[in-house]
């Protein structure tokens, strides 16, 4: 069969299915394997029971009930499709959650939902870049202009890579790499946004940016921009009229999986994307968008579009548990010391295995993953995947994460490498063991 252009460009191999059929296999294997690789949150069980209870109670509380009374109320959900800005009930819930907790004076026409965030990325990626009508172009024939995302920090998170319908239309800023101590331990780095050569770039100057995005917690580092980092970025958006859309799938107030000490701000030019999947429910593809009306309002006729509408599963199962708090309590309480306790293992294993070897870690600051740092390894990170897959050991090597950037001509980019810190401990032991055996015997063999 012959498929389209656009049929074309999403059926190339590309980083997140290559990802994403690892994943897939490696749950299907009868092989025991060392799952570092996914972005899958953990199993906690009292995450897990909280969810099921409220699942539980879904059966009874009228949510399958589409009888003409029942319609207008939060309690038929299921049976009726929402319009397409997402489910109302929910819809309110949010509303009233953020505005209990941030004084940002949201409304309903403030927030959309969408099949998880990857969906609100698809839709965002491609509402503020591509091809522009160039209103400031003389020539009549010529009045389109190109414009990209800007991420101002790589390394990024993977899933941004292929959203683009026409071209890849993302420009990103190399890091700052600064040497710091994590808990007074040396053999840590953190990446910090190179504002100068951030500020030189002409594509802002010249009007072929379209948005300024990234992930606070960042998959894949766990780095957390710092407030001043986040408000100056807020400050260029603003002069440079573009949104700033920030990905806070790992982020506060939900699932909170962040240790170090920085708030969250929103206003009418940010966009702030949430995800009910970290909390532990990456099933049911629920994604929340907070930004301006006129954003909800594109956000909803897409929808409409795709989805007709976003689905209501998530929406039933979280809404009560907005409104009494129970996620804020289960994020601050149950997810993140649980994750900050997985970074703490598998700091301690990896420094156990590779203290002696030219190891460093991106500073664990949130998210559920650790970033490291193999320097002047003699063969790629995506050699070691290959490696690392033989012995059943499965991590995502670095190149991926570099949307934006011409990973060829930039060594840090095929040193590093993302593991997944949600699994059991068992899991990290013999994951972190294969990895120290391996690497060290790549070193070993160049001396
Ligand atoms: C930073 C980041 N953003 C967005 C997503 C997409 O999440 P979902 O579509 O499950 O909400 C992920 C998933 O791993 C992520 O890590």
């Amino acid at each position: 069969m012959k498929f389209s252009k656009f049929g074309q460009k999403f059926i190339q191999p590309t980083g997140i299915s290559q990802l994403m059929d690892d994943l897939g296999d490696a749950l299907k294997s009868d092989k025991p394997v060392n799952m570092l690789g996914g972005g899958n949150p953990a199993r906690i069980e009292a995450v897990n029971e909280l969810f099921l209870e409220t699942y539980q109670a879904l059966g009874s509380d009228g949510s399958f009930n589409n009888s003409e009374e029942t319609n207008s109320t939060a309690t038929s959900s299921m049976a009726n499709y929402s319009n397409p800005q997402g489910d109302a009930a929910f819809i309110d819930a949010l509303v009233g959650f953020f505005n209990r907790h941030y004084d940002w004076n949201l409304t309903s026409e403030n927030i959309a939902l969408t099949n998880g965030s990857q969906n609100a990325f698809f839709y965002l990626f491609n509402l503020f870049g591509g091809a522009f009508v160039d209103e400031s172009s003389q020539d009549k024939d010529n009045k389109s202009i190109d414009k990209s995302i800007l991420l101002p920090l790589a390394p990024e998170y993977i899933g941004y890579s292929d959203v683009h319908v026409e071209g890849q239309h993302f420009m990103a800023v190399l890091p700052h790499i600064d040497e710091v101590t994590h808990n007074g331990e040396a053999g840590f780095f953190k990446y910090r946004v190179d504002f100068e050569a951030l500020e030189k770039l002409p594509a802002l100057k010249e009007g072929r940016i379209g948005a300024i995005c990234c992930s606070r917690p960042t998959n894949p580092t766990g780095n957390v921009l710092t407030d001043e980092e986040m408000a100056h970025l807020a400050e260029i958006a603003k002069r440079y009229d573009v949104p700033l859309i920030i990905d806070n799938a790992y982020g506060m107030p939900f699932p909170n999986i962040i240790y170090s000490d920085v708030t969250l701000n929103w206003d009418d030019n940010t966009i702030l994307c949430f995800s009910l999947s970290k909390i532990g429910l990456p099933g049911v593809r629920t994604g929340i968008i907070v930004a301006a009306p006129e954003v909800i309002e594109a956000v909803s006729a897409m929808n409409a579009v795709v989805n007709l509408s976003p689905t209501r599963f998530g929406a039933s199962i979280a809404t009560p548990l907005m409104k009494n708090d129970a996620i804020k309590d289960l994020s601050d309480n149950e997810i993140k010391p649980f994750y900050q306790q997985q970074a703490k293992t598998a700091v301690a294993l990896l420094k156990k295995e590779l203290g002696d070897y030219p190891l460093s870690i991106h500073k664990p600051e949130g998210a559920i993953f650790l970033w490291l740092w193999f320097k002047d390894l003699p063969i790629t990170t995506l050699e070691l995947y290959e490696r690392l897959k033989e012995k059943g050991t499965l991590i995502v090597p670095s190149q991926y994460f570099f949307p934006g950037v011409d990973v060829d001509n930039y060594k840090h980019a095929h040193e590093c490498i993302r593991m997944s810190i949600a699994a059991d401990e068992d899991t990290l032991e013999k994951g972190i063991a294969v990895i120290g055996e391996v690497v060290r015997g790549i070193y070993d063999m160049a001396k």
